[in-house]
């Protein structure tokens, strides 16, 4: 779309005294497709030209006429509007071609330079299951993260680990009390957390195990050896737990720098803290007002010395921004967090910091399966590594029966299997709270990541049948596409770039699904009215090239939502 609207900014920025690129920021995208491809609202100018808006556009098109573009044939006023219609012929040609020179590229560029850009996205609680609670974050995360990568910005991964607090005071005293060394080497997270929920039945009756859980931690805040023994071990174990959905997933992060990484710089917050003097000691803690700021206020260590998760948060948004000097710092992280996000960056304002503004906290709703929400302290947990197998052994079932012969089969499996889990969370604007419903996220003909894998594989196996008849570039072919569907998809094709980069702008990898889905029904439509194999000549091969780019544009657009397109399925 970009060299269609930079014409039009050559165009008309004579006519209208303004610089081509104010004409590009004007255009618009008009509501309906039969109004025009892009449209120039004439409001601006009606004080200059002292005439109504759509007297204006009479006139420009008045005067436009007779001058043809290259991709553009005219330009018809319709109100206030001056509307712009693409020679198809051209445009396709243009957009083709872009994408077969760009191949896995296109759609990407180099906006952002190299600005790094760390994305605190995951990040479970150490020696928790990992829960279906931390599947938005991590799914949205990386989305957000290939996405960044794809601007040209240095997407960092961080996952920030909750393996500090006084959680692990009670873990000891648990596993010091109940614990079987035995059952820990067998299935070590599940059975610390079920410590863990002993623990606060038992909490109830004997109120004396919270004391001593903090004594506990305490210990462990002031380096006790054996205190941070237990630590380590059920940090590892965890960790160890949580590489396998990763890996599943194809996830890795270039950090892994948890809460405790940053108890060595607390001091030093505690002291430019006081230094600024927006802090006071209150009974004991120290304490941050923020009512003048319309916020509640903020608790930095607490009475007994011991810190907090916003004291730890803190050091790490300072600790990112030292090491990395970012352009952005990003937190994915649930919504009912969002007021501790907003304290943190207030504090980070008050202390003088003006990067507090890169800092931005991308909050999501709650998903919900069928059965209910699922809540840790309950005792009752939906292990994301169940959900993800579940899905894979459904994805299977159906291939199964769709496609007996297939002879990749597991690899189709997982792809549709975990791709059904991701693009159900990433389909949804994240703000939204989400039904998770096992039968919409694998229907093959639903808004679904199969619906789209399946237009992937289907465009595959028509290249394939071509075979040799079509392994090359050929430019009059690619002028030929002019009948509606074949417009239509060509039009849809060339807004990758503008999609991906609205998905960052908004922090909303949803652009980018939903668009998916409109690509997959596009080349439905076209399908379904225009032969390919069964059309002939030039004709043949110019299709043959539209479904060949639309198949790159499907592969790119789902691999920056981590999402695979099998070849066959
Ligand atoms: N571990 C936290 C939780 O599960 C999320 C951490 C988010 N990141 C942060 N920097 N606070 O709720």
């Amino acid at each position: 779309m970009q060299k269609f609207k930079e014409e039009i900014g050559r165009l008309l920025a004579p006519l209208v005294s303004l610089d081509p690129e104010e004409v590009i920021t004007l255009l618009e995208v008009p509501p309906e497709t039969t109004y025009g491809d892009l449209a120039f609202p004439c409001f601006t100018l009606a004080k200059k030209r002292k005439k109504a808006p759509p007297l204006i556009a009479e006139e420009l098109s008045g005067e436009l006429s007779g001058r043809k573009g290259l991709f553009w044939e005219k330009a018809v006023p319709r109100g206030p509007y001056l509307n712009f219609f693409i020679t198809p012929g051209a445009f396709g040609h243009e957009v083709l071609s872009q994408i077969w020179e760009n191949g896995e590229k296109y759609g990407h560029t180099d906006l952002g330079k190299g600005g790094n850009v760390p994305i605190d996205y995951s990040s479970p609680n150490i020696a928790k299951p990992f829960g279906i609670g931390h599947i938005r974050s991590t799914v949205i995360g990386h989305a957000l993260y290939l996405i960044y990568r794809a601007l040209g910005y240095n997407s960092i991964g961080i996952n920030h680990l909750g393996d500090w607090g006084t959680q692990f005071g009670k873990l000891i005293v648990a596993f010091k009390r109940w614990g079987e060394e035995s059952k820990l080497e067998a299935d070590p997270v599940n059975y610390l957390y079920r410590l863990y929920v002993q623990f606060h039945q038992r909490v109830e009756e004997d109120p004396e195990l919270d004391d001593e859980a903090r004594s506990w931690f305490r210990k462990l805040e002031n380096g006790d050896e054996e205190a941070v023994g237990y630590w380590n071990r059920f940090r590892q174990l965890s960790l160890e737990n949580y590489e396998l959905i990763y890996n599943l997933l194809g996830i890795e992060f270039e950090h892994y720098h948890g809460e405790s990484h940053y108890n060595k710089m607390l001091d030093r917050v505690i002291n430019l803290v006081q230094d600024k003097d927006i802090a006071r000691e209150s009974e004991g803690a120290l304490m941050i007002d923020l009512e003048p700021h319309g916020l509640p206020p903020v608790m930095l260590r607490k009475k007994d010395g011991a810190t907090l998760y916003i004291t730890r948060d803190l050091a790490a948004a300072i600790y990112r921004y030292e090491t990395f000097n970012f352009a952005l710092s990003l937190y994915v992280v649930g919504a009912e967090q969002t007021l501790h996000f907003q304290q943190l960056f207030k504090v980070l304002e008050l202390l003088g910091f003006d990067w507090s503004s890169r800092c931005i906290h991308v909050p999501f709703g709650l998903i919900r399966f069928k059965e209910g929400r699922m809540s840790t302290r309950a005792g009752k947990i939906i292990l994301l590594e169940e959900v993800l197998q579940r899905s894979i052994d459904m994805a299977r079932e159906i291939i199964e029966e769709k496609n007996p012969d297939l002879v990749d089969k597991e690899g189709a499996a997982k792809a549709v299997g975990l791709g059904a889990v991701r693009f159900g969370d990433l389909s949804n604007d994240r703000v939204k709270n989400i039904e998770f419903d096992w039968e919409k996220v694998l229907d093959f003909s639903g808004e679904t990541a199969a619906y789209i894998q399946y237009a992937h594989a289907r465009i595959c196996s028509i290249l394939r049948k071509a075979g040799a008849e079509f392994a090359e570039w050929d430019n009059s072919a690619a002028s030929i596409l002019v009948k509606e569907e074949e417009t239509a998809l060509i039009k849809t094709l060339a807004i990758l770039p503008d999609k991906i980069i609205a998905s960052a702008d908004s922090l909303r990898p949803s652009i980018l699904a939903r668009y998916l889905i409109d690509v997959a029904r596009e080349f439905n439509r076209f399908y379904h009215n225009c032969p390919v194999l069964g059309s002939e000549g030039e004709l043949k091969h110019g299709r043959l090239l539209l479904i060949s780019a639309t198949r790159q544009v499907i592969a790119n657009g789902l691999a920056l939502l981590g999402i695979a397109a099998p070849e066959e399925m």
